[in-house]
């Protein structure tokens, strides 16, 4: 997949590429590519932003500022999703991850201020995407989280058995994944269930499922 961000601190991804399961998929499955609005930007001394017609508070992401961008990495008008960064968007949820994930080529706008011209989530964009009903102060941490979310599914990013039994796969009908012990079996009297030392693989899946529905419906 090739997966474009659009951001105005393109540095900010580092720590990202060098994490996994982004680190895993990078150069292979997912083609990552950063640009600056500021690299591309029609107007002088590398401005981007400018006040809101009608007043108030803050600054915006100029249209035209986004156009020359997506215009120098692409030329046409692109056909592949383009999505707005915006708190206002359609609620991110695994599903969404998964449709996205599905993308051979996919663009992330991020932005900051008070935000986009509306013009560019009226026009430029094909989507706009919230990760979430609160406002965060720029969309840097939103496209980050799509690009996570979205690399863990791709091929090779993550154990195929992990990926299959984590929250809201199939595999656990959409619910929550089922609690996890590790060594010692006990520690100040708080016993890992017996199930689980039983060896009877059977009886452990079934056990999880169970766990499964009954934290999901919580
Ligand atoms: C300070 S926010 C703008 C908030 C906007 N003035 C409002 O009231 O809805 C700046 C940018 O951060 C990003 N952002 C903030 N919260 C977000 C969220 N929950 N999901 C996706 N992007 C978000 C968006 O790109 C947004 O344009």
């Amino acid at each position: 997949m090739q997966l474009d961000v659009f951001t105005l601190v393109p540095h900010a991804f580092a720590w990202l590429t060098e994490q996994r399961p982004v680190a895993s998929v990078l150069g292979t499955e997912l083609d990552l590519r950063l640009f600056s609005y500021r690299d591309t930007t029609p107007l002088r001394a590398g401005q981007v932003d400018d006040e809101p017609y009608g007043g108030g508070a803050g600054m915006l992401l100029r249209v035209d500022v986004v156009a020359a961008a997506l215009d120098a990495a692409y030329g046409a008008v692109p056909d592949h999703r383009i999505v707005a960064l915006t708190p206002q968007g359609r609620q991110l949820t695994q599903d969404v991850v998964e449709e996205l994930a599905q993308e051979e080529r996919l663009t992330l706008l991020s932005a900051r201020f008070e935000g986009f011209d509306e013009r560019v989530v009226q026009h430029l964009a094909s989507d706009a995407i919230s990760i979430g009903p609160y406002v965060l102060s720029n969309g840097d941490l939103p496209a980050m989280v799509l690009v996570d979310a979205i690399a863990r599914r791709l091929p090779g990013a993550i154990r195929e058995e992990s990926g299959a039994w984590e929250t809201f796969s199939a595999e656990l009908e959409g619910g929550f994944e089922y609690p996890h012990y590790t060594r010692p079996a006990d520690f100040r009297g708080w016993p890992v269930p017996e199930v689980l030392l039983s060896g009877d693989h059977g009886k452990i899946d079934e056990w999880r499922r169970e766990q499964s529905r009954r934290r999901s419906l919580l």
